[in-house]
């Protein structure tokens, strides 16, 4: 053998000589039990999949640096931002959301935005999408909601009588899917879109102070969008077009880069805000809480194998660092279950020990074993707490300043009552701040997509539907009406209240 060629061996690295043939009995003869190569090679190729993603299967990722360019250390303590030119270490993945691991990537669909910065007090994911909104304000209603977004149980379609009859009976939605229907909802590819953190989270600073803050990343790529025609003559030409997209850009040395900016609420703002700050149906309007720089997110790495780190990466709401906290919002808090959860059941227990999602700084504590320890376990030092052999403690200065929430009464309260129930206001401004092409789009859009409602209850969930986007903006829900050929006499007698 040639001795600058590697020898091919088992999984065990043991060297064998017959990667082709089965060891037969005879030329034509059946195949012997021995040839334990064979076996080892189609019981590990059966083994290939894991669970993809429940939502946002679909995704590319990289690996790049973020540093900070302005000082916002009177706002928080973490150690991410506290220095000028200070770079930290970032893996982001984009997706989208409601497709399986091998749909298009041009499906008109939110986009996910999902940032890993492996920071030295731990690792940080920020796990948002490319718009500041979502379609429900309480996770109680995210797994009915993502249904209508997949597969009928009958047809095995996706099924826009499903997505408009949810939408129509829940018109806090109304923000989002005024987004979705946009030319948004088609981003050219990932390097063209805004990311945000949506929820509203907490800063605390080295005085104990807690604000309320919203993150921004803005595209310095600028925002391009595909038209709905242009996207869906894409799915059928590449599917895989931000994917290649995004991996030849990075290839090239061409690094797509994004400003990293924050709008800061004083905590007590919040109690006297017009606008529930912690409803994710709603955005913060600049013009009450401006956007305050921060830094730059640029990715300049692409993963050398797919699965190992984009396929396996596992992003939590939940991890938070010291100088970041959480806020009152119920999906965010639903999010800090969810997560966790999902990656023990896709990954395993010990999913943070997979490198993609390891801190690469200090990581002690006493959990131990399980499948697929592969970190050392702890070796032999001690696996419980307290003890009296390590010098490992719970460092008090980590603590943040408690919540006073001012309200001791548990009940299950309608997250739509009076004063959270104004669904129309955001979303009639943000038509009315379009251009006239950018109009049109989202007419066209709507109407191409509500035409396909069918079934018996086409008209109820039609003029359900109808009826939000005349509150929105009676424009609008006129543009809609002509473009389904509605006769809007008949469509106002039979219009249902919500
Ligand atoms: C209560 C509401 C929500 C629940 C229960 C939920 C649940 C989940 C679950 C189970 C996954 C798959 C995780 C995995 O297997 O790795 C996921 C992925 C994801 N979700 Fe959510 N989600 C919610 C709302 C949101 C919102 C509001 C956003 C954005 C603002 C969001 C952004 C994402 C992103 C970006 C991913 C993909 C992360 C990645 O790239 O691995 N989700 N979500």
């Amino acid at each position: 053998m040639d001795t600058n060629k590697k020898k091919l061996t088992s999984a065990s690295g043991i060297p064998y000589a017959e990667n082709e043939n089965s060891m037969t009995v005879g030329p034509r003869g059946p195949i012997l039990l021995q040839d334990f190569i064979l076996h080892e090679k189609m019981a590990h190729f059966n083994r290939e999949r894991i669970p993809e993603r429940v939502v946002h299967a679909k995704g590319s990722g990289a690996y790049g640096t973020f540093t900070v360019t302005h000082d916002i250390s009177k706002y928080t303590r973490a150690k991410v931002f506290n220095t000028i030119g200070k770079q930290t270490k970032v893996f982001l993945r984009f997706s989208t959301v409601g497709g399986e691991k091998g749909s298009a990537d041009t499906e008109r669909d939110p986009r996910g935005f999902a940032v890993k910065f492996y920071t030295e007090d731990g690792n940080w994911d920020l796990v948002g999408n490319n718009t500041p909104v979502f379609f429900v304000k309480d996770p109680k209603k995210f797994g009915d909601f993502i249904h209508t977004q997949k597969r009928d149980p009958y047809t095995n379609c996706k099924s826009a009588t499903m997505m408009w009859d949810f939408w129509s009976l829940n018109p806090e939605s109304l923000h989002q899917v005024t987004i979705l229907m946009s030319d948004r909802g088609t981003p050219y590819g990932y390097r063209h879109m805004d990311g945000f953190g949506s929820h509203t989270f907490s800063f605390i600073n080295d005085k104990n102070e807690r604000f309320w803050v919203k993150f921004h990343f803005k595209t310095q790529q600028g925002i391009k969008n595909f038209t709905d025609e242009d996207a869906g003559a894409m799915r059928g030409k590449n599917p895989d077009f931000a994917q290649h997209d995004l991996l030849t850009h990075i290839d090239n040395g061409d690094f797509p880069k994004w400003n990293l900016k924050v709008q800061v609420m004083p905590e007590e703002d919040a109690r006297t805000y017009h606008i529930n700050p912690f409803d994710l149906t709603k955005v913060w309007p600049h013009g009450d809480y401006p956007l305050i720089d921060v830094g730059v997110l640029e990715l300049n790495e692409n993963p050398d194998n797919y699965f190992a780190h984009v396929e396996q990466a596992a992003f939590a709401p939940a991890h938070v660092v010291d100088g970041v906290g959480f806020s009152p919002d119920k999906m965010l808090q639903g999010r800090i279950l969810s997560y966790p959860d999902a990656h023990r059941y896709r990954l395993g227990g010990n999913y943070e020990q997979i490198p993609v999602n390891r801190c690469p700084y200090l990581v002690s504590n006493y959990q131990r074993d399980g499948l697929m320890a592969v970190n050392g376990n702890g070796g032999s030092a001690p696996n419980y707490f307290p003890n009296s052999f390590d010098e490992i403690e719970a460092d008090q200065t980590y603590k943040e300043p408690a919540w006073d929430l001012r309200n001791q009464v548990a009940d299950w309260y309608d997250r739509n009552a009076e004063g959270e129930n104004d669904h129309y206001t955001q979303p009639g401004n943000l038509y009315r701040l379009m251009d006239e092409k950018a109009k049109q789009d989202l007419i066209t859009n709507v109407v191409n997509s509500m035409s396909g409602i069918e079934g018996p209850k086409k008209d109820l969930i039609t003029n359900r539907q109808l009826c939000h986007w005349f509150r929105a903006d009676i424009n609008l829900g006129m543009a809609i009406a002509k473009g389904l050929q509605l006769d809007l006499q008949e469509t106002m007698k039979h219009m249902p209240t919500v």
